[in-house]
C-alpha cells in the first residue's frame, strides 16, 4: 500500500481532534523548512555551505555555516505563519517574540536548528531538533522565562536527519511516526507508524574517549557491560557512537539500544553536555512515545523543572529495561 503524506497524517490527526489547525500548520512549516536544509546539506561543498561561519553561540561553541544558515531558515519560515508566540534557539541567546508586525499563535518553538555540527564537513548525517509548548494564558509577549516548562508539557517534538534518506520522526503525543522524504514529489511520507523501541538491548552509545572523567556510577555501569557475557550482565554489548545525536537516537529509534552523554568532570560544572530544551526533552517525549524511557540518571527526564533556555543536562535514553539498569547504577551511588 502506498504511504501516506505528511499533509493528510496531519489532516487525519486534526479529524480524530488530536491536533488543532494551528499545530497542523506549525508542523507543516517547520516540515517545509527542514526541506529547505536538507536541499541546502545536500548541495555540500558545491553550494558553498560548509566550514566555518566565524561566530560564536552562547554556548562557547564555534558556529558552521550550517549553523547559522539552518537557525535563519527555521526563523524566517515560523515568523509570518500566526501559529506562534516565539521562538527559542540553540544558535540565539535569548527567545524571540514573534514581530509586532506579524499576527501572534499560542505555541513556542524550539529548535536546535543543525544538530550534529562536527559532522558536517565529513558527510556525515547530521540533524534538527524541534520542541513545541504553549504559551501561558495571557502572555502575548514571551520572554525566555516562558519558555521554562518541563517537558511533560511538550504538545509536540520531532527531529528530521539528513542522512542517505531525510526522514522526520514526530510526536504529537499519540505514539511515535516516522516519515521518508519522497526526493522527487518533495513530500514526507509516513513510512513508520507507531513505532516501538524494544525493551531490551545489546548496543549502547557513548563517547568513551570521556570515560576517565565520569562518575563512579558510570564507570560502575560502562564497566559491567564491557565485561559481557562472563559479567554480571551475562551478554557480549556492541557500541556506536555517531556523535550526532539525531542520528544515535534514530538508530535506537530503529533498532534499540541506550544512548547516553553523562556527566563528566569536564562538563559538570554545566550540568552537563547535552542542553535540555532543545535536545534532551525533545528526544525524551519521542523516545516514551516510543515505549522507550528517558532518564538523567537520577530524574525522568521529562520531570526536570528548567532553570535556563540553555540548560545541560546528563542524559540517558533508549530501551526503557536498559536506561533502568543505569539509573539504578546511579541509585545505588547516591
Ligand atoms: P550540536 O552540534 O547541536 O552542538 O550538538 C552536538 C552534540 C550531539 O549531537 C552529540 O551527541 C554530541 O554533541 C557529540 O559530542 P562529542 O563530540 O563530545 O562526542
Ligand atoms: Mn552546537
Ligand atoms: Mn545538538
Ligand atoms: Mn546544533
Amino acid at each position: 500500500m502506498k504511504p501516506i503524506s505528511l499533509t493528510r497524517y496531519l489532516i487525519e490527526e486534526q479529524h480524530a481532534g488530536r491536533i488543532n489547525a494551528d499545530l497542523r500548520l506549525l508542523i507543516e512549516v517547520v516540515a517545509r523548512a527542514c526541506k529547505s536544509i536538507s536541499i541546502a546539506i545536500g548541495k555540500g561543498a558545491l553550494g558553498g555551505v560548509l566550514g566555518e561561519a566565524g561566530t560564536g553561540n552562547i554556548q562557547g561553541e564555534a558556529q558552521k555555516k550550517l549553523d547559522v544558515l539552518s537557525n535563519d531558515i527555521l526563523l524566517e519560515a515560523n515568523a509570518w505563519g500566526g501559529h506562534l508566540a516565539g521562538l527559542a534557539s540553540e544558535e540565539m541567546d535569548h527567545s524571540q517574540p514573534i514581530p509586532d508586525a506579524f499576527q501572534r499563535g499560542n505555541y513556542l518553538l524550539l529548535f536546535d536548528p543543525l544538530d550534529g555540527s562536527s559532522n558536517i564537513d565529513v558527510n556525515i548525517s547530521v540533524g534538527t531538533i524541534f520542541s513545541v509548548l504553549r504559551c501561558p494564558d495571557g502572555v502575548t509577549s514571551p520572554g525566555d522565562e516562558h519558555f521554562l516548562q518541563p517537558g511533560s508539557t511538550q504538545v509536540c517534538a520531532g527531529y528530521t536527519t539528513y542522512g542517505p534518506s531525510t526522514m522526520l520522526v514526530l510526536t504529537v503525543g499519540h505514539g511515535t511516526h516516522v516519515f521518508t522524504l519522497d526526493r522527487e514529489v518533495g513530500s514526507f511520507m509516513l513510512t513508520g507508524r507507531g513505532v516501538q523501541i524494544p525493551a531490551d538491548t545489546k548496543e549502547f552509545a557513548v563517547n568513551m574517549s570521556n570515560q576517565r572523567f565520569w562518575e563512579e556510577p558510570m564507570q560502575r555501569y560502562v564497566g559491567d557491560l564491557l565485561k559481557g557475557k562472563e559479567g554480571p550482565r551475562g551478554k557480549d554489548f556492541n557500541m556506536r557512537w555517531v556523535a550526532s545525536m539525531v542520528a544515535d537516537v534514530h538508530r535506537i529509534i530503529t533498532r534499540g539500544g541506550i544512548f547516553s552523554y553523562p556527566l563528566d568532570s569536564k562538563c559538570r560544572d554545566k550540568g552537563g553536555k547535552l542542553r535540555l530544551m532543545y535536545e534532551a526533552n525533545p528526544m525524551a517525549f519521542i523516545v516514551e512515545q516510543a515505549g522507550g524511557a528517558a532518564s538523567t540518571g537520577r530524574q525522568r527526564m521529562l520531570d526536570v523543572q528548567p532553570t535556563g533556555l540553555h540548560q545541560r543536562v546528563p542524559v540517558f535514553l533508549g530501551s526503557r529495561n536498559e536506561v533502568a539498569e543505569a539509573v539504578r547504577y546511579h541509585h545505588e551511588s547516591d
